[in-house]
This record gives C-alpha cells, sequence and structure tokens, in this order.
C-alpha cells in the first residue's frame, strides 16, 4: 500500500496547519514513516473507537476522517502534545483528544481500541497491564489492533533503536523512560490470547526500513 497520503490523509494533515512548525514537521515524519492507511483499514468502519497513547492525535484525526461513521477518542499522557493535537481535532466532528493518566484506559465498550507505537515506552509488566486493561474495554465482536515494532530483521531493529534514541533522549519528543523495551510480538500475542482474544500477527515493514508489525486481538461476539 503507497504511504502517500489519501483525501482523509491529506485533510488530517492539513488540521495541523496553525501548529508550531516542530509539530506540523512531526505529523508529516509520523504520516511518512507509520503505515497509518494500513492500520486504519483494520478498524471497524463505523463505532467507537479509542487510540490510547495518540500524541498529536494524527492518526485518531486520520481514522476519524477516514471512517465518518467512526466516534475515535484519543488519549495521551502528554499534556502538551493532546493540547495540540485538540487544536486540530476541534475541527473533526467525529474526534476527541483528551489526557489520560498512566495506565488508564476510558471504559468502553469500544467496537476497537488501537494502540501505536506506544508499549515500547513501558515495562514489560507494564505493557501486559495495559493491554490486559484495554481489552477488557473492547466489545463483544471488536478488536484491540496492536502496533508495535518487531524484533526482526535486526538491521531493522539497529535503525530503529537509534532513531528512537534521538527522538526521546535527544530531541525529547517523546515521553517516555530512558530505556526501550521491545517485547516480542508473539509474547505479546500470548497475553492476547490470555485475555481472551483471538489473534493475527502480520509484519508491515516490507518496503519500510521500520520492523512495523501489527497484532490484531478479536473478541468473540457474545
Ligand atoms: C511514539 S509516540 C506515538 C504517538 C501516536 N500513537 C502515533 O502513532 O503517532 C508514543 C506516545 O505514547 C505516549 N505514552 C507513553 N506512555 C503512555 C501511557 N502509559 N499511556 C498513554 N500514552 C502513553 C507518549 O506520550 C507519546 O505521545
Amino acid at each position: 500500500m503507497t504511504r502517500a497520503p489519501d483525501a482523509a490523509g491529506r485533510r488530517a494533515l492539513a488540521l495541523y496547519r496553525d501548529a508550531p512548525w516542530q509539530e506540523r514537521a512531526h505529523v508529516h515524519v509520523r504520516w511518512w514513516s507509520a503505515p497509518f492507511r494500513r492500520l486504519a483499514t483494520l478498524l471497524p468502519d463505523a463505532g467507537p473507537v479509542l487510540e490510547i497513547g495518540c500524541g498529536h492525535g494524527l492518526f485518531s484525526a486520520y481514522a476519524a476522517l477516514a471512517g465518518p461513521g467512526r466516534r475515535v477518542v484519543g488519549v495521551d499522557i502528554d499534556a502538551d502534545k493532546v493540547a495540540v493535537g485538540a487544536g486540530a481535532a476541534g475541527r473533526v466532528a467525529n474526534l476527541e483528544l483528551a489526557v489520560a493518566p498512566d495506565g488508564a484506559v476510558p471504559p468502553g465498550p469500544w467496537a476497537a481500541v488501537v494502540v501505536v507505537d506506544v508499549l515500547y515506552l513501558l515495562p514489560a509488566d507494564a505493557q501486559r497491564r495495559l493491554l490486559l486493561a484495554a481489552a477488557e474495554q473492547v466489545a463483544p465482536g471488536g478488536r484491540l489492533v496492536v502496533k508495535e515494532m518487531g524484533t526482526a530483521p535486526r538491521w531493522k531493529v539497529r535503525w530503529n533503536r537509534w532513531q528512537e534514541t534521538v527522538s526521546v533522549r535527544v530531541l525529547r519528543i517523546t515521553e517516555g523512560s530512558a530505556t526501550f523495551t521491545f517485547v516480542p510480538p508473539d509474547v505479546v500475542a500470548g497475553w492476547l490470547r490470555d485475555a481472551g482474544l483471538t489473534v493475527t500477527a502480520t509484519r508491515l515493514d516490507a518496503g519500510r526500513v521500520h520492523p512495523h508489525h501489527v497484532l490484531v486481538g478479536e473478541r468473540p461476539s457474545a
């Protein structure tokens, strides 16, 4: 799938036109480096969708604009990012961004909960707790979509670690601990199964320098 923004992607990026240049640059880099178009196809077309760790809200905004039947709520622990995102989100009727405390999962039931490149900033036990709490809020027939970096191939893993180190420790774009914890996807898949979800794992790194990987955990219909 092409990484060029589609119409909804262009509209989502344009929402940040009044943001400071650093944030504008950041959301454009996020668009080009993350497989947002593919991820949005994994969400249901309609219903309530929660993004945990939405940052500036670009993916939430894109999901809302690409799926007008969705009601998207994005939460993040970083009040500064949410403030920038909220300025943009105010222009989209089916989108809301809010600050949430660390580990908090707004109550559902959600047709989908999505977590994009957040877990690696948490220790493994906190990752597991957050996903179990998120899974509890997924409606019957709904899904938990977890996008993280995989642990292969090694050169993409090394490239990603270098870039994250610059982003978190040098540029301080992202809030997070001084260490990163990339849990292997099969271990994360086991956590989702423990939560009663049926899991599909897919690599999304073809043609990309980052080892993108997504897990989709589906809760059986009641
Ligand atoms: C790399 S950014 C990804 C942002 C967004 N999901 C995206 O794909 O552009 C990671 C985000 O996770 C947030 N974060 C870190 N720990 C979190 C937690 N425990 N709960 C919610 N958000 C968290 C950070 O503040 C940051 O905005």
